[in-house]
């Protein structure tokens, strides 16, 4: 049988060279060549079965879904893991992947679903050793010790397995490619073998892959059009908890958040997790505001601190943490035009505490009044916690479940949550309500005081 061809392609113009070279000898770029197989040129290629039907007579196949035992992680999936789906778990190395994937894999074997663990990364020992600190080995799993496709590819063939695990896929690599483990070329190259063995076949497939802090290493990144859903495992590794959310998904939302705590036997769910970002005891201090955010169907309060500070020199810096640098640059020129909050030549720096990500508009309340408080020098007015969309125009807009945040917030110890004027829920449950921006500075923040609620 004759063996795939290795070309080098160029990754801006697409030219080929057989050899590889620092310098495209097409478009003459640099540093653009990147190894791929092809199929040699009269290779049998199986006729493609497939022609065009009508919509109407396509039969829909409802999606089977696998429960991995870990409540967390099946509402991030969208409702369990889609059986003969892809599914890419990436993070920095040491956040939990290993663990989380190793704890899904023994609850489905011990439910009866024979799991393939393919272990490039740690030996089977090391595994092993991990399996009995978090509660012992289910018979169904199977760990295999191994860094080549083929023999991943051979097992999954042979073996009867439901779902594969491979960790990492950074480790393994096929001896096709010349280019070494790890190479954007090998993960791509292994990565879509996967794929074209997992389909097929049912078996659904979870594939670990490493980021650095920038998401720049080879891995997770070009992969994440090859698989169906990509979940993020996020937190910072110093702390106990950890975020997992979805950033692709083929079969269900992407805004679901899924907590988890680490301790000693591994990781458990945190279900009442909408606290615990907020520090109780903190003190109420200029730049600080309580809000209530959604993430997927579940609120969540957490603190938004901001700080200005004069520019010492060149232009003013504006950094954050947690929140979109775009949408606080377009919320620092609303305070600015609108609300008359000077800001020209401050350095504006914006924390959600507790490593948490916003991506829901209705923080952007919180995020004006915090800037605005650390301005002012004034502090947001006891007992109550924000939320609101602001606009342009420099006014406040209702959100999304309403209901959900404040009765959250008033679980948590807070009197009432303040947003929008416009939105009836809130009018329901007497909460203060702004039309302006600059309504909810002048109204919301007071003198300095001691604790939130
Ligand atoms: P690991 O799953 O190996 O991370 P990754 O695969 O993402 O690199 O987990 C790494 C950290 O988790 C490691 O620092 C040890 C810690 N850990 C616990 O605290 N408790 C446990 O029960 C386990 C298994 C790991
Ligand atoms: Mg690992």
């Amino acid at each position: 049988m004759s063996r795939p061809r290795t070309v080098f392609v160029c990754s801006e113009c697409g030219g080929t060279a057989h050899a590889w070279s620092g310098r495209c000898p097409h478009c003459r770029n640099w540093n653009t060549l990147v190894e791929e197989t092809r199929n040699p040129v009269g290779a049998a290629v199986a006729p493609e079965d497939a022609r065009p039907m009508s919509l109407s007579e396509v039969s829909i196949d409802e999606c089977d879904r696998l429960a991995t035992g870990l409540p967390e992680l099946d509402r991030v999936l969208g409702g369990g893991a889609s059986v003969g789906s892809v599914i890419l778990l990436g993070g920095e190395p040491g956040i939990g992947k290993s663990t989380l994937i190793l704890q899904a894999s023994m609850n489905m074997a011990a439910g009866g679903i024979p799991v393939l663990y393919a272990s490039g990364e740690e030996s089977a020992s090391q595994v092993a050793g991990r399996a009995a600190r978090i509660g012992g080995a289910p018979d169904g799993l199977a760990i295999l010790p191994a860094n080549r496709l083929d023999t991943v590819c051979g097992a999954v063939e042979s073996g009867g397995y439901r779902v594969l695990v491979v960790d990492s896929v950074q480790t393994l690599h096929s001896p096709d490619l010349q280019s070494a483990p790890g190479s954007v070329s090998q993960v791509r190259h292994c990565a879509s073998a996967l794929v074209n063995l997992a389909k097929p076949r049912g078996v659904t497939a979870f594939v670990v892959g490493h980021v650095t802090k920038d998401g720049s290493l080879a891995g997770p990144k070009v992969l994440e059009h090859l698989v169906d859903t990509v979940v993020y495992f996020e937190g910072d590794s110093s702390r106990q908890y950890r975020l997992l959310r979805a950033v692709k998904n083929r079969f269900g939302g992407t805004n679901e958040l899924g907590v988890f705590e680490m301790g000693s036997r591994g990781l458990s769910g945190v279900a009442d997790a909408s606290g615990l970002f907020l520090r109780r005891e903190s003190e109420r201090v200029p730049g600080s505001v309580p809000a209530a955010v959604l993430q997927g169907s579940r609120p969540f309060l957490v603190e938004v601190q901001a700080l200005t500070s004069p520019t010492r020199f060149g232009y003013p810096q504006r950094r954050t943490s947690g929140f979109d640098t775009s949408r606080l640059a377009m919320l620092l020129a609303v305070l600015e035009r609108r609300c008359g909050v000077d800001l020209d030549s401050q350095d504006v720096f914006v924390n959600v505490a507790g490593g948490f990500t916003l991506g829901d508009p209705g923080a952007d309340l919180a995020v004006c009044l915090a800037v605005a408080s650390s301005r002012l020098d004034r502090t947001v007015r006891k007992g109550i916690a924000v939320c609101g969309e602001v606009g342009l125009g420099g006014e406040v807009r209702p959100v999304a479940g309403y209901g959900r945040r404040f009765t959250e917030a008033v679980n948590l110890g807070f009197s009432t949550l303040a947003g929008a004027r416009e939105d009836t829920e809130a009018e329901k449950n007497g909460a203060p309500g702004f039309q302006r921006l600059s309504a909810a500075i002048g109204e919301l923040l007071d003198e300095k005081g001691e604790g939130w609620l």
